[in-house]
């Protein structure tokens, strides 16, 4: 099984997101080959989960809230997404760390309020083009992964993701190498396998498209991908589909 996970970010005004979940509720998908899910603009999230009906296509919250209810203006919670038929949140996004000043702290309780709730985290996890020129690679991994699980009481059957989304390499069009991909992968898997027996997926993001998608999920080590601007463009979001339905 690869995941195929589609970040439309702010890209689509509300008509473009409705027409673009239309146009994917239209295709037919093999559920044994690829899980495909979508994470739609807030005020979108609705009408794209009634879009999308029955057909096999989760639908996830771009951020959320760390409380579920209460005086927090302009915030949205997993409670309340959960409320109209999400079952999956992005949480830690680079643009929500390094735009919106998220922390490691903020990170973790999001995560925390996902579980609570029964939201299905994708947490996101990458270092700064800076980290990288400076050697920090694996530091900055370890430190977001460590904020992430250590201690982090998961429920048993939870599902649980996490990308690898080098900050450099979203909306660049500089994708990462896939065999240094594969082996960030193997280092993000035994950072959280010294703090949780928990089974997490690991998706790769950043630059990804229906060109170079098979590169990354032929990877053993790579569960699927997370695509941001290719996902927001029907050909591209059906042929990365397309491709992970090819292998076996
Ligand atoms: P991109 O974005 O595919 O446009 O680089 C990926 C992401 O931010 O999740």
């Amino acid at each position: 099984m690869k995941y195929i996970f589609g970040n439309w970010k702010m890209y689509l005004g509300a008509e473009e997101t409705m027409q673009l979940a239309e146009d994917l509720a239209s295709v037919t998908i093999r559920v044994d080959q690829v899980q495909v899910g979508v994470f739609p603009v807030s005020i979108a999230v609705r009408d794209v989960v009634e879009r999308v009906g029955g057909a096999p296509i989760a639908v996830g919250a771009q951020n959320i809230a760390w409380v579920p209810k209460g005086a927090y203006t302009g915030a949205v919670s997993g409670l309340l997404y959960k409320e109209i038929g999400c079952t999956h949140a992005l949480i830690g996004h680079s643009e929500r760390r390094y735009i919106f000043g998220e922390t490691d702290e903020a990170v973790r309780k999001k995560v925390e309020a996902a579980l609570d709730v029964g939201l299905i985290p994708v947490i996101c996890v990458g270092e700064t083009r800076e980290d990288l020129e400076q050697g920090n690679r694996e530091k900055r991994l370890h430190e977001q992964v460590t904020a992430i699980f250590a201690g982090l009481s998961i429920p048993a059957h939870q599902s649980l993701f996490v990308a690898y989304e080098p900050v450099w390499a979203i909306g660049s069009g500089e994708a990462c190498d896939p065999s240094v991909a594969a082996s960030v992968h193997t280092f993000i898997r035994q950072e959280i396998a010294q703090l949780t027996a928990h089974s997490v997926f690991v998706l790769y993001g950043g630059s990804v498209d229906e060109k170079n998608v098979l590169s990354y999920l032929t990877l053993d080590t790579v569960d699927g991908v997370l695509a941001g601007r290719a996902s927001t463009q029907k050909e591209s979001l059906i042929a990365m589909i397309r491709a992970a339905e090819t292998i076996a």
